[in-house]
């Protein structure tokens, strides 16, 4: 596997593969790789001649008082994963490479999707997902860009920003990832200890139970939800939202929507848990 760190190595390499013909697919990552984000890296080999990974921790995504200097950094376990997994190039800039101007210098916003849910407890986060985004995506000039559905409000994010901004890049949405219990695959997750670890898939849990009684026919979901949130704070989880949402455009949604996707949000320890299940519903 090749390494680069700076935009002009970048562009060199893969102006010589797209030169050959060959089509690029990328996969954005802040590192510490697990299993989900290396079934990322498979899509992308499946879509693409050539599969290149970024790894930039980027600093504009977290909040003050977030992760950002404990963030898990394990660039050599990682390296050794994209190489099992033929990856072709990794690109690991420096803050430099990626913000030449400062922080703030330029921002991509999502505003119609970024408010509600992660947004409204992470003021400012979707505004860095977007900016980072879109600068990868100008720097990698990929044919496809592979993102995981486990968090499912960047997903819709980036497929709104694409299409808005008329950025010619296909986005490939991958299913999520989840350990045996049901817990979805985190870099964040070795935040918790062992008892924290024991409880997390409660979150998971109370995710499915509102699909269950969704698919039972019950619509009443005022009370599903707080049911779901009530199990949540059982099990020693302290709920941030759990939400229904339209598939699409995570508004919320109407009687004759059937296309849905139930998300939660949990603090568990030093840890924040996301996670969602999407649903579709017969119709009547
Ligand atoms: P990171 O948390 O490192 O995740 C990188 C990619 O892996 C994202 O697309 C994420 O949705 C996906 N991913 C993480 N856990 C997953 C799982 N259990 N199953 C499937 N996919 C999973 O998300 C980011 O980084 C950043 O916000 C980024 C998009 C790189 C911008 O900085």
């Amino acid at each position: 596997m090749l390494e680069v760190a700076t935009a002009a190595q970048l562009r060199e390499v893969l102006n010589d593969w797209r030169g050959a013909g060959e089509r690029i697919a990328l996969v954005p990552t802040m590192g510490n790789l697990h299993e989900g984000h290396l079934q990322l890296v498979d899509r992308a080999r499946e879509r693409a001649e050539r599969v290149v990974v970024s790894l930039f921790v980027n600093p504009t995504q977290f909040g003050p008082g977030e992760d950002l200097e404990s963030y898990p950094r394990t660039l050599n376990d990682d390296r050794a994963a994209l190489d099992g997994r033929q990856a072709d190039l990794l690109f690991v800039p420096d803050e430099m490479v990626i913000y030449p101007h400062g922080r703030s210098a330029c921002v991509v916003s999502v505003p119609a999707l970024s408010d509600g849910l992660c947004g409204a407890s992470r003021p400012g986060h979707f505004d860095g997902v977007a900016t980072v985004v879109s600068k990868l995506l100008n720097l990698a000039d990929p044919d496809v860009a592979v993102f995981g559905e486990k968090d499912y409000q960047q997903l819709m994010i980036i497929r709104r920003m694409v299409a808005d901004l008329f950025m010619p890049v296909a986005i490939e949405g991958v299913p999520t990832c989840r350990e045996a219990d049901g817990l979805a695959m985190s870099s964040r997750n070795r935040y918790l200890n062992d008892d924290e670890r024991q409880r997390a898939p409660a979150l998971y849990r109370a995710l499915t139970g509102v699909v269950r009684a969704m698919i039972d026919g019950r619509r009443d979901y005022e009370v599903i939800l707080s049911e779901a949130r009530n199990c949540l704070s059982e099990e020693g989880l302290e709920p941030d939202y759990v939400e229904v949402r339209r598939d699409d455009d995570l508004a919320p949604p109407g009687p004759a929507d059937r296309h849905l996707v139930v998300l939660g949000a949990a603090r568990l320890g030093k840890a924040r848990l996301i996670d969602n299940v999407r649903v579709s519903l017969e119709t009547a």
